[in-house]
């Protein structure tokens, strides 16, 4: 299995989609998400303007096994005005999970990062979800607070963060 973890380019476009709207299938329960995030769920147009401004601005990683895409990894650098990286949104088809394909991923953006003088990233999610909250955990990434509100009025979100090297 030959397994390839670049920055995005613009012919990966519909690859991209597909995978966004993959991941988008499990987050059809958000009825009581804020209108704009409900909006963005299952709508290509969101997806095909979004990849458009991060090939731009080189913060899309796509992965290919085999040649064939299967997952995706966006990340921001600058967060919140700060000498930080955050890790924006990280998915890997169901097919190819636990594999070792995030590891990758989170490795190479770690590395990009390092590279252009970050010294840490930060990154979050949904407490709900334990296979994230393991693989954070598990990649070296520690707790540091929660922020209440941001999906929906009641929902927390939880924030890790990583010195890199
Ligand atoms: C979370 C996700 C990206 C992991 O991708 P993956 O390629 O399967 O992850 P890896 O194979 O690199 O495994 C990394 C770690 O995650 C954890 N993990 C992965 N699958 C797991 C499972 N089924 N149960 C429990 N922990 C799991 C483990 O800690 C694992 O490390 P280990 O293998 O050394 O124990 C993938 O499950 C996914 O795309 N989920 C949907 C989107 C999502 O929840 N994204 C994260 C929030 S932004």
């Amino acid at each position: 299995m030959q397994i390839e973890v670049r920055l995005a380019k613009k012919s990966d476009k519909k690859s991209f989609i597909r995978l966004a709207l993959e991941r988008d299938v499990g987050l059809r329960d958000v009825s009581n998400s804020y209108k704009l995030y409900r909006q963005a769920i299952g709508n290509p147009k969101y997806w095909a303007t979004k990849f458009d401004e991060l090939v731009k601005e080189k913060r899309l990683l796509l992965v290919r096994i085999d040649g064939k895409p299967n997952g995706f990894f966006y990340f921001s650098l600058d967060f919140i005005g700060h000498p930080s990286a955050y890790v924006e949104l990280v998915f890997v088809s169901k097919v190819n999970r636990n594999l070792g394909i995030a590891r990758q991923l989170f490795a190479k953006v770690e590395k990009i990062a390092a590279a252009e003088g970050y010294s840490k990233i930060f990154s979050s999610t949904n407490p709900s979800n334990r296979i994230s909250l393991n693989m954070h955990r598990k990649f070296g990434y520690k707790r540091c607070g929660s922020i209440y509100g941001i999906e929906t009025p009641t929902s927390r979100e939880i924030f890790f963060s990583k010195t890199l090297k």
